[in-house]
């Protein structure tokens, strides 16, 4: 989770059973860590697999060399798995297979999921529209059917705040669960107070799309903030996007104003109302746990 995840919750996730997700970004420019020793202080946390996060959106140059450099030294650190998000996936395939590794991918419809597959990836994670980060149009269950016939291992990703909601997506057929808001109300997280108090206080119907902070919907709890400057993009930025040139200088500047934004969101306790971003999950969340607790609590069958 951009700009949620410090070193310290991915490793305690490992070390909880789950496999925590490494985000590059999040790890060097909010966390401060040198991406190397930042990957070896969660090997020293945990002896448990961690995986990769790597957002391949066709951009710059410089960025697609810099994600083939992170790739890189984390394969040579040992990391085995690799969740992809957006762009296609072929050249990461590339480099992990050959070294025995395993790819999924981010998917919110079938036309990704294909691509994906077309690409080589090993297994999809299915981005619903619960999910936290860039949810999908597609609930949970639809979009397993949508799904299913692809015969590849299926992650729910979206929804999943409690045992309940884990079971269920179980149950329905998913091979697995992706989640990111549960782990923000943990204590191995570094964001703020603030942030976690507003993840637990939050319903389902307090969270909202934004386009405000990266021009693609996000979701986002619904405070006095967002209610003051609004969740759709201005007429300029609407216009900027209807062009091939202009469209590509809007994508930057909304790259680095969310990059910034959402970093002082996340860390600073006096930045109260800000971009909070969570899942519709909230609505399971009702306290600060453990990584450890939380990963229990999720695995334990409800009782009925
Ligand atoms: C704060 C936050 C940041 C996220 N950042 C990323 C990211 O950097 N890359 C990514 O692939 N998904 C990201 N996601 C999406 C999660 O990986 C996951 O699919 C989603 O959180 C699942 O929904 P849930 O929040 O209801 O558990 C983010 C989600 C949240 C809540």
């Amino acid at each position: 989770m951009y700009p949620c995840s410090n070193p310290e919750l991915t490793a305690a996730v490992s070390a909880a059973g789950g496999i925590g997700i490494m985000q590059p970004i999040s790890l060097t420019y909010v966390h401060g860590h040198d991406y190397r020793a930042g990957i070896r202080l969660m090997q020293r946390l945990t002896d448990k697999p961690i995986g990769m996060n790597a957002l391949i959106e066709k951009s710059s140059e410089k960025y697609r060399r810099r994600m083939e450099t992170w790739i890189d030294i984390a394969l040579e650190e040992g990391i085995r798995f690799f969740v992809t998000s957006l762009g296609k996936p072929d050249w990461v395939v590339k480099r992990v297979h050959a070294v025995g590794g395993l790819v999924y991918h981010d998917v919110t419809e079938r036309k990704w999921a294909q691509i994906g597959l077309d690409n080589g990836v090993d297994g999809l994670i299915c981005v619903n529209n619960r999910a936290g980060g860039h949810a999908g149009p597609t609930a949970t269950r639809q979009l397993y059917e949508e799904l299913a016939d692809l015969n590849v291992p299926l992650v729910c990703a979206g929804g999943i705040g409690d045992s309940q909601d884990f079971w269920e997506a179980l149950e329905t057929g998913y091979a697995a669960c992706q989640l990111g808001t549960r782990f923000i109300a943990s204590l191995e997280c570094l964001s703020s107070q603030a942030y976690k108090q507003a993840v637990i206080d939050a319903e389902a119907s307090d969270i909202v799309l934004s386009e405000r902070v990266t021009g693609v919907p996000v979701s986002v709890i619904n405070n006095d903030y967002i209610q003051r400057s609004g969740t759709q993009l201005h007429g300029w930025q609407r216009w900027m996007l209807s062009g091939k040139r202009s469209k590509h200088w809007l994508r930057l500047y909304f790259a680095l104003k969310s990059i910034w934004q959402l970093k002082r969101a996340s860390l600073d306790e006096s930045a109260r109302q800000n971009y909070w971003q969570a899942g519709k999950s909230v609505a399971g969340i009702h306290r600060i746990d453990s990584c450890e607790d939380i990963v229990q609590q999720l695995v334990s069958r409800p009782v009925p």
